[in-house]
């Protein structure tokens, strides 16, 4: 089973449109992919991909009810199926609350002389619902801040790909990855995979391919460098689908460099699934 969530050390990088173009790739590709929403801010997964579900709904089940200990129903019924058969949790509000949460069942474990691992409680229920078995990739996307859910979704899949801004700022930021993926490492108590750096909006300026020389240098896996493709992106957002509906759907004309954006993502989709080992199936598309 291939497992990763995006981080980054800035915000707004990318981590969200990566997680959903990379979900409709692997699923494109023939595997049975779970993505997992834990970012309550209104640009997440869930608005990226639509499902008619109501977030601010207290009393239906959801993600946090399994990770409490208090679920309302079986796992697999809080999924919703999205794009190209994507399976979806999508995002509830008492994500807000989750770190209150867990400090509880903490407490009350505490008392009743048990041990009680509140960085855990994904992965538990992730084993519990046999997810192994039902999907070969499974992408938590969060909204990146160090906290009870970033650590949640690092304990649960152990492997990040990493948003790059290929910018000046972001040159600093190269030797910034190591300390990233170190601080999580010591948060979290579980070494972390660096599956992938993936520099966004790159614009092949003399800094910027300093930037990236710089980059592959540093020793971290860089499959492959995403142009300037704000246009695109904008576009699927706008539209809530993949960038791949999007300019099958939603563009007249086709631009050569968005198919190549495309093929991108394709590729580092494969390299990510040869790399955890999986078989990649019949192309269905
Ligand atoms: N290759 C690209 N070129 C230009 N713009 C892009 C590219 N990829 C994504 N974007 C744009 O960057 C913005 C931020 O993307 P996104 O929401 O995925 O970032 P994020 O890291 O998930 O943000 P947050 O930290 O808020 O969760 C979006 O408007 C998106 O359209
Ligand atoms: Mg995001």
């Amino acid at each position: 089973m291939l497992t990763y969530t995006p981080v980054s050390e800035a915000g707004g990088v990318g981590k969200t449109t990566t997680a959903a173009t990379l979900a409709v790739s692997h699923a494109r590709a023939g595997h049975d992919v779970l993505a997992i929403d834990m970012d309550t801010q209104n640009g997440s997964l869930t608005y990226f991909f639509g499902p008619d579900y109501d977030r601010g709904n207290p009393k239906i089940d959801n993600l946090v009810r399994h990770l409490v200990g208090r679920p309302k129903g079986n796992f697999q019924n809080l999924t919703h199926e999205v794009e190209h058969g994507v399976d979806l949790i999508p995002s509830h509000n008492m994500l807000e609350d989750l770190h209150e949460f867990l400090l509880n069942e903490k407490n009350q474990a505490e008392k009743l002389g048990e041990s009680y691992s509140m960085y855990h409680q994904l992965h538990r229920v992730l084993r519990e619902a046999n997810v192994r078995d039902h999907y070969d990739v499974v992408i938590v996307d969060s909204a990146g801040k160090a906290g009870p859910i970033l650590y949640n979704a690092l304990v649960a899949v152990r492997n990040v790909v990493i948003p790059f801004e290929a910018t000046a700022k972001g040159q600093e930021s190269i030797e910034g990855l190591d300390d990233l993926v170190d601080g999580l490492e010591e948060n979290i108590g579980v070494d972390v995979g660096v599956l992938a750096v993936v520099p966004i909006g790159y614009k092949d300026t003399r800094d910027q391919r300093e930037i990236l020389a710089d980059l592959r240098n540093s020793g971290f896996p860089v499959p492959i460098v995403i142009g300037e493709r704000g246009s695109l992106m904008e576009g699927s957002w706008k539209q809530q689908c993949s960038p791949y509906t999007y300019v099958e759907e939603h563009r007249n004309r086709k631009r050569e460099y968005e198919l190549d954006t495309l093929d991108q993502f394709d590729e580092l989709a494969r390299h990510l699934e040869r790399d955890a080992g999986l078989k990649t199936p019949e192309v269905t598309v």
